[in-house]
């Protein structure tokens, strides 16, 4: 071996690190070594890597130039592998919360969760900008100011203009006139009897092409894996909204198979940035954050493996929500890696993610045997500014490993909050956090190509985007050894983070490392390998997958070229009554500046 063996690390056993401030745990930057490679470089690239003799080399250099050989398959770890992020009840004690009875169905949970939102904020904003959320909708449908018909129309009509030549949004990979309208006539229907189903009748809902939806194909983004895994019903959590008298307008955009973070998709567009459309919206559920941040609907699903929600929800300014591993039905979500994926929501309030959330959450069909959840505890936002003693962990030099502007405005946003309520922020060291962003790489890449193998054995690479040909090599190249480390390293974080959970209720990060960066027109037809932006959007998002905890995005401001900024709260497990109530205080506190996007489609405009 000599020239290629390199040297792992050698862990020290986890009592033995200490996670106070001052710790002098060394913080590792994304040791990243890889130029941006876009058009044909990545066709090169990705022929180099598939062929049987220089594959294997190449790989094992860049295996050994990422730190992946030091920090993960050569390492000696002292901890045994830990394979799910699942987590044990706990009675967390929140404050402020409604708990909802999991035997209501999702429009008796809906009402519920109605309860406990505070007088809407129609009249209060004077200036600034407003995107309709899920109880406008439902008021201007009851007062009979108009219809989800008429609303439905103007969807497609906006859907329409946002594909001319000079915009190309890429918002949906699907959707059907006939089928949208059909659901609205049947829910204008029902206003005109006066019998709405709940507040989210006739409300559009976008859903990310990698949940099952019917009547459409579950494309993940491929042009072939619809081909060969049928569609056959709904997804779980599209049933419970379907069953609320949502209307499923159809499938959004997203990075190919999820494999990347810019949602640049050669085969179905770029899904571009409503605030400025020459920029990425990020990925991997692109289209679902596009599609609220441009007004298309109030509320969107996705599919968060590793901040797939989060990162493009920052992007585009809205509010991205990922429970705890097992509180949303995973059946009829493309199951693309095991362990670290789940459904998500993105809206444009906390109040819409919360009804929503209350439809979905704590399913107790068939699928989930009911003693593994926990309560569902519901925030009465309301009363959030009567949270106490509220404490946010803050590791000093990972927050800081943001841009300039990124870190100031998480920062202003802290300070507020901590004037405003009171709320502490508690310094501490999260180690090893570079260590968990490749161990959650390792994992979710074995993951993929393990799940998708039988297809991917049969299908034509041809039909496969350059940039994810490239990502299923590196993903097929893990070995069990490497898998292996991966589980012991999150074994190792799950120690860390369970004891930073004893000295603190929350932590606190921005939500991705840059902003939304330029699209560049060479990687619209190969895709683009760029993990220097890639692992800095990624950078703050992993624990929420490796270990299964629930996180929430919401915007706390925008940089100097006006793209929105995101702020992250990382919870205990189950804790997600107490994360809304946190990104609700954020939301209150900025809602009054928030800013207009260049492409936004007013569905409720009075004419
Ligand atoms: C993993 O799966 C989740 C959803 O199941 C998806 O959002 C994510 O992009 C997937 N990632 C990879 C690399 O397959
Ligand atoms: C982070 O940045 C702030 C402001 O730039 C600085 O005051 C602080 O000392 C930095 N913290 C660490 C741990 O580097």
């Amino acid at each position: 071996m000599g020239l290629f063996q390199s040297k792992g690390k050698i862990y020290k056993p986890v009592a033995e690190i200490n996670l106070r401030a001052e710790s002098d745990e060394p913080y590792t930057h994304a040791n990243v070594k890889a130029p941006r490679v876009a058009g044909f470089l990545v066709k090169i690239f990705a022929w180099i890597l598939e062929s049987w003799i220089l594959g294997p080399a190449v790989l094992h250099i860049l295996k050994k130039d990422n730190l992946v050989h030091k920090l993960v398959s050569f390492a000696e770890i002292p901890e045994s592998p830990m394979f799910t992020a699942t987590h044990t009840i706990e009675d967390l004690q929140e404050q402020e919360v409604t708990c909802i009875d999991p035997n209501l169905s999702p429009p008796e949970r809906v009402k519920e969760a109605m309860d406990c939102l505070p007088a809407s904020l129609e009249n209060t904003l004077e200036s600034g900008f407003k995107r309709w959320t899920i109880q406008d909708f439902s008021r201007a449908y009851n007062s009979g100011e108009t219809t989800p018909f008429k609303v439905a129309k103007r969807f497609l009509a906006a859907l329409k203009d946002s594909s001319v030549p000079h915009l190309q949004m890429s918002f949906f990979i699907n959707y059907d006139a006939k089928e949208i309208l059909k659901q609205a006539t049947e829910s204008s229907l029902r206003y005109e009897k006066g019998t709405p189903i709940s507040v989210l009748d006739g409300v559009l809902v976008a859903v990310k092409d990698e949940i099952d939806c019917l009547p459409y194909p579950t494309t993940g983004g491929t042009k072939w894996l619809h081909k060969a895994r049928p569609c056959t019903d709904d997804a779980v959590c599209v049933k419970k909204l379907r069953s609320c008298g949502a209307i499923l307008v159809g499938k959004t955009n997203m990075h190919e198979l999820g494999a990347g973070t810019s949602g640049i998709n050669p085969h179905y567009g770029p899904a571009r940035n409503p605030y400025n459309i020459n920029r990425v919206s990020g990925g991997s559920s692109s289209g679902s954050a596009a599609s609220v941040c441009a007004g298309l609907c109030p509320v969107a699903l996705g599919v968060d493996g590793g901040g797939s929600v989060r990162m493009p929800a920052a992007l585009c300014g809205v509010v991205g929500f990922k429970p705890t591993t097992g509180r949303f039905p995973s059946s009829g979500v493309l199951p693309l890696n095991w362990t670290v994926g789940m459904a998500g929501i993105l809206a444009g309030t906390v109040e819409d993610v919360l009804i929503i959330y209350a439809a979905i959450a704590n399913d107790i069909s068939e699928f989930q045997p009911k003693s593994l959840l926990p309560e569902l505890n519901i925030p009465q936002l309301k009363s959030s500014h009567l949270l106490t003693d509220i404490k946010f962990a803050k590791y000093g030099k990972w927050f800081n490993d943001s841009s300039a502007d990124i870190k100031s405005c998480c920062d202003d946003a802290l300070q507020l909050l901590s004037k405003r309520y009171g709320w502490k922020t508690v310094d501490v060291t999260i180690p090893e956090i570079e260590e968990m962003r490749l161990a959650h790489y390792v994992t979710i890449g074995s993951e993929c190509t393990t799940s998708l193998a039988p297809q991917l054995e049969k299908i034509n690479y041809g039909e496969l985007g350059w940039d994810v040909r490239v990502a299923l090599q590196v993903y097929g190249s893990f070995s069990s050894r490497e898998y292996l480390n991966a589980q012991r390293i999150r074994n190792r974080q799950m120690q860390f983070h369970k004891e930073i959970f004893r000295r603190a209720d929350v932590i606190v990060t921005p939500t991705t490392g840059v902003t939304a960066y330029p699209l560049q027109r060479d990687a619209f037809s190969t895709g683009e390998l760029d993990y220097i932006n890639g692992a800095a959007l990624i950078r703050f998002s992993i624990a929420g997958n490796f270990l299964g905890l629930p996180a929430v995005t919401v915007l706390a401001g925008y940089d100097t070229e006006g793209m929105p900024i995101g702020l992250q709260f990382i919870g205990k497990p189950w804790s997600e009554a107490t994360l809304l109530h946190l990104a609700f205080a954020i939301q209150a506190m900025f809602i009054h500046s928030y800013r207009k996007p260049e492409v936004f489609y007013d569905l409720l405009k009075t004419e």
